[in-house]
């Protein structure tokens, strides 16, 4: 007979009573002999590392005995064989179809996908290789020195992430991204360009959204202006799943690179929404990022829960949101061209995860989606850090470095960069008591008072956990995987939380009511539906204006 699983609601409970009754601190945990070893897993040269956190092997086998009762497991093989799990949309959500194998044939609602994908990866491939060999080149014959992706969301955070991260891999035209409606965006990069040797690729999965249609149609009139109507086709590509409104921008149709409704935007970096990437690096590099996301792929789906990074990453988080009860989680990268990793991972986590309903329709019973935020280190520790030693609030911490950079003639550097992140850690796990506080002050000198006054500012609670994920280089293969990595963790926790990690309702209202104020706004006058502080502000605008 084989035993009963447990509810997720019995192993919440589980879990909370051994959260309860916990003795000792995170530090106490490293008495137990191989705690390290128990505590990380690696899969290649990429080492997860989440011994510092409060996690024993009980608690551990609890979050396990949650994923099964949750069917993490059967969920995600629905997803990767193309059923429609994204409920709300009836929609399937295969952006691992994008970098798996070609040759396995991938039926979604009886169509084999798989031949449209390498198709478009083809075409992208061909397009992004003329582009760098200035084959395909401006109206005036002149080769792209610089590309521009216009687009917002995930039509902007993965390219321009990935983009970042990839830098030392650059041998293509300069990559810009324009995103953000705000005029000053668009407006302090066209300084900067010569038209005729300016591609625009304008990004968008919808082709509606507001904020992208007009920086297009800005960059179009700045082609017109400079080179004349007939230059647009030569000027322009597109990356969009809306062929039909594409085409009636203008675009020639060998310039437009579809995708599927099955890829989320903030799952599109593998699509042809990554064609300023693959511009930039070239068409093999980016195999290798999919190969990288491909591996993570396999991984993912074949490694017993208890070895399988993206589970466990994910059994970490709930542990801290669920049990532990932290509402925000930092991801500090100790790797510079990572700068825009947290906001890549601020739109994946919670544009997935802020949900509060579950996917049968009703109100959530635990929190969801964390806050998620960060910096790179070594910045952060001179910004925000401070509350993360010293704060009232406890936030759990995701440390990211390399063993080696790409500037052998800085080792000294890199040396520094390691040294640190392997320092905050242990400081924000051990912190310093009262009489270490005030045994450092009377080694420097201190007596008396000055040392009861000064010392308890000088404190530090410690017992602050955190995950770190240590890889050998950030190379595209690389970033492939951790990327793939916290897609998983997403799609993990969401699992257990029984929300729609792919949809995205909650943008909606704020978009509608925009397109209500807009013509109000526009001429200057106070919008029907707004609210007398909304009418305040506007009145105060007309004031400014009018004076
Ligand atoms: O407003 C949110 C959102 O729909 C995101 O999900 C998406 O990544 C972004 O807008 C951009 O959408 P699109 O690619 O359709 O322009």
């Amino acid at each position: 007979m084989t035993a009963a699983r447990p509810t997720v609601d019995a192993a919440f409970e589980a879990l909370a009573t051994a959260w309860k009754n916990r003795t000792g601190r995170i530090v106490d945990l490293f008495s137990t002999p191989g705690r390290f070893e128990d505590f990380s897993r690696a899969y290649g040269d990429l080492l997860l590392d989440f011994s510092k956190t409060a996690l024993t092997a009980e608690t551990l086998g609890l979050l396990l005995d949650l994923a099964a009762a949750a069917r993490v497991e059967t969920l995600r093989d629905a997803m990767f064989a193309g059923d429609h799990i994204n409920l709300t949309e009836d929609r399937a959500v295969l952006h691992t179809a994008l970098r798996a194998a070609a040759d396995e044939p991938l039926p979604v609602d009886g169509i084999d996908v798989k031949p449209a994908v390498a198709d478009t990866l083809a075409r992208l491939r061909a397009f992004a290789a003329a582009v760098r060999e200035g084959r395909i080149a401006g109206a005036r014959g002149h080769a792209f020195t610089d590309v521009v992706n216009i687009g917002i969301g995930g039509s902007d955070l993965g390219p321009v992430m990935v983009t970042g991260a990839l830098a030392p891999y650059h041998d293509g035209p300069r990559c810009h991204f324009v995103s953000n409606v705000d005029g000053a965006h668009i407006a302090d990069l066209m300084k900067t360009l010569n038209p005729a040797t300016t591609l625009f690729i304008v990004a968008s999965k919808t082709f509606t959204t507001v904020e992208t249609m007009c920086n297009a149609a800005t960059a179009r009139a700045f082609i017109v202006d400079a080179l004349g109507e007939d230059a647009v086709s030569a000027h322009f590509a597109a990356v969009s799943t809306a062929l039909d409104k594409v085409a009636a921008f203008g675009i020639a149709p060998d310039r437009i690179f579809g995708f599927w409704d099955w890829v989320g935007g903030r799952y599109s970096v593998w699509s042809a929404v990554g064609l300023p990437v693959m511009i930039a690096i070239g068409p093999d590099r980016f195999g290798e990022l999919l190969a990288g996301a491909a591996a993570m792929d396999a991984h993912f789906c074949s490694a017993p829960l208890d070895q399988n990074l993206p589970v466990l990453l994910a059994l970490v988080g709930l542990w801290h949101r669920n049990v532990c009860g932290f509402p925000s989680r930092a991801v500090i990268p100790y790797d510079q061209r990572l700068a825009r990793l947290p906001a890549y991972l601020q739109q994946l986590d919670m544009e997935s995860n802020g949900k509060s309903v579950t996917r049968d329709g009703k109100a959530v019973t635990r929190p969801t989606g964390p806050i998620v935020w960060g910096e790179p280190g070594t910045n952060a520790q001179h910004a925000f850090f401070q509350l993360l030693h010293q704060g009232t609030d406890i936030i759990p911490v995701d440390f990211l470095v390399a063993a080696e950079g790409h500037e052998p003639q800085l080792k000294n550097h890199q040396d520094l960069l390691v040294a640190n992140c392997l320092a905050q850690s242990e400081a924000l796990m051990r912190g310093r008591t009262l009489e270490e506080a005030a045994d450092q002050l009377r080694a420097k000198g201190l007596a008396g008072e000055a040392v009861e006054r000064i010392a308890p500012h000088r404190v530090f609670p410690g017992d602050r956990p955190s995950v770190t994920l240590a890889y050998a280089r950030l190379d595209p293969f690389t970033l492939g995987r951790i990327i793939a990595l916290y897609e998983h963790r997403v799609f993990v926790e969401a699992a257990v939380w029984n929300i729609n990690a792919f949809d995205q309702w909650g943008v909606e209202l704020g978009k509608e009511l925009a397109t209500a104020f807009l013509p109000a706004v526009a001429a200057g006058e106070v919008p029907a539906q707004a609210s007398p502080s909304t009418r305040g502000l506007l009145a105060h605008f007309e004031a400014i204006t009018a004076a």
